[in-house]
């Protein structure tokens, strides 16, 4: 189970397949409102979210461009939640999707 802050501030604990990315999984459980609007291309930063914990594949130069294009703010634990793919040690990880309205 993974805790996901939504864009309203509402924090839902839901349940992640292992290998999807953590956009899928706001998409599944409907916490996509204004999320993924690029559909997970690497190329709007609307998926925007802050992370709390460690085990992530690094960021690549491309999460890297689109974050400082077209984040409002960005942050030390900032990435994007369609280049996160979850596996089995993030299992109690919240994620925060940051509001950029
Ligand atoms: Fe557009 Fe992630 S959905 S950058």
């Amino acid at each position: 189970m993974i805790t996901i802050i939504d864009k309203l501030g509402r924090t839902n604990d839901v349940d992640f397949n292992i290998g999807e990315t953590l956009l899928t999984c706001i998409v599944r459980n409907n916490l996509n409102h204004g999320v993924g609007i690029c559909g997970g291309c690497c190329d709007c930063a609307t998926c925007h979210v802050r992370v709390n914990g460690n085990s992530l594949n690094p960021i690549n130069e491309e999460e890297d461009a689109t974050l400082d294009a077209y984040a409002l703010n960005r942050y030390d634990d900032s990435r994007l939640g369609c280049q996160i793919r979850l596996t089995e040690k993030m299992d109690g990880y919240k994620f925060t999707i940051v509001n950029e309205d």
